[in-house]
């Protein structure tokens, strides 16, 4: 019988070859960047952000008092809810599941249906959602600017606005402090950077088949999404998805890829989070996106990979407000 040892003597050695062949497959992915792309019109100073920070975790700016982004966009959950609906004002159940914000300024439209382009654009939606924060913007703009302490920041992040305390600013302040909320150095970053170590062989084995599958034609790019709208019918699910924007009938049932990065730590799944571990929601993928029933070692190999996106969460300070 040949041992390891000979066939490297006859072959060269089995490493190194493993390695090129690694190679194709790192090939295949982007790193992430420290922090995401801004947009144009857009600027991201301390003060913005500093104030964005404080919106984000104001809950007056809801009917209530008291919910604020962060109640759904929880820091300690993965910055989601880990519910599979969003409960919002009055008790109420949305229709969708929570997405973490964490990287989200890469994503090219928000929301699992993408109606909003960017988080700009995004942010003042959930203040006045009546299932969500359920009050005006006027309103919202009032109670803010009863504070000294919000006239001041407002005042210090838009020097050039004679009259800043206003809705467009909120947006623009909340969104840039959101593209501070990003994840590096997850054991599958440092393995692109050349750390071979960072990941398990079981690990490696599932970003393998992650590529030889086909999943990375959808989940690609620096969070894993191509930000693209593929249809998906969830069991039961009656939501429509990207077809209640669009009304063009191939829209029905689609849903935009949502990121995979920190996956394991932002269940349940899906667009209505009725999918609460991440074998199953692989299975789905592979039986619906890719009409492939996978064996369970190629299940755990799979989810074994989505381990290795767990990244390093922002430290966020929660801020102290008036
Ligand atoms: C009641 C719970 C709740 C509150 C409060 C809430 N959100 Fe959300 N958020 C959600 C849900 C649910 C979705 C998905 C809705 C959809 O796709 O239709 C979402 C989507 C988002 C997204 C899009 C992410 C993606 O992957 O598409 C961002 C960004 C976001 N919220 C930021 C905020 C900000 C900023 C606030 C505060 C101004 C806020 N949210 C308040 C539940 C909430
Ligand atoms: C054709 C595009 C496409 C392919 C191929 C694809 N996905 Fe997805 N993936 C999506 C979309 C779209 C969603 C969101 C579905 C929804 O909830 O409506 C999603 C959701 C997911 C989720 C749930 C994430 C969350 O936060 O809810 C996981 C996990 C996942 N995909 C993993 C995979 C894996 C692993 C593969 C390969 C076996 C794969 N996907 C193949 C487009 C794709």
């Amino acid at each position: 019988m040949a041992t390891a040892a000979a066939i490297a003597l006859a072959f060269g050695s089995p490493a190194l070859a493993q390695d090129v062949d690694i190679q194709e497959y790192i090939d295949m992915f982007e790193l992430l960047p420290a922090m995401p792309p801004i947009p144009a019109g857009t600027t991201m100073s301390e003060e913005r952000i500093e104030l964005g920070r404080m919106l984000f975790f104001e809950p007056r700016i809801s009917a209530s008092g008291v919910i604020s982004c962060a109640t759904c966009h929880n820091p300690a959950l993965g910055w989601s809810d880990r519910i599979p609906r969003a409960v919002g004002h009055g008790g109420q159940v949305g229709d969708r599941n929570t997405p973490t914000v964490l990287n989200s300024g890469w994503l090219e439209a928000q929301f699992w249906d993408g109606r909003e382009p960017d988080l700009e654009a995004q942010a003042l939606g959930p203040i006045q959602a009546d299932i969500e924060m359920n009050l005006t913007l006027d309103e919202a703009v009032e109670r803010l600017a009863e504070f000294e302490i919000y006239r001041n920041a407002f005042a210090a992040a838009f020097p050039d606005d004679p009259d800043p305390v206003n809705a467009p600013n909120v947006a623009l302040s909340i969104a840039a402090f959101e593209r501070t909320l990003n994840t590096p150095n997850s054991p599958f970053q440092r393995f692109l950077l050349g750390d071979r170590m960072a990941m398990t062989d079981q690990q490696v084995r599932g970003m393998q088949l992650f590529v030889d599958g086909g999943c990375v034609a959808c989940h690609n790019g620096p969070i894993l999404s191509d930000s693209q709208f593929h249809r998906f019918e969830l069991p039961g699910s009656r939501d429509e998805g990207r077809f209640l924007v669009t009304g063009d009938e191939r829209d029905r049932f689609a849903f935009r890829t949502p990121t995979l990065l920190n996956v394991a730590v932002t269940y349940p799944y899906f667009n209505n989070g009725s999918v609460d571990n991440l074998h199953d929601a692989v299975q789905l993928m592979g039986q619906q996106m890719l009409g492939q029933d996978f064996e369970t070692d190629e299940l755990d190999d799979l989810v074994a990979f989505l381990h290795a996106l767990t990244g390093e969460m922002p430290t966020v300070e929660i801020p102290a407000l008036p």
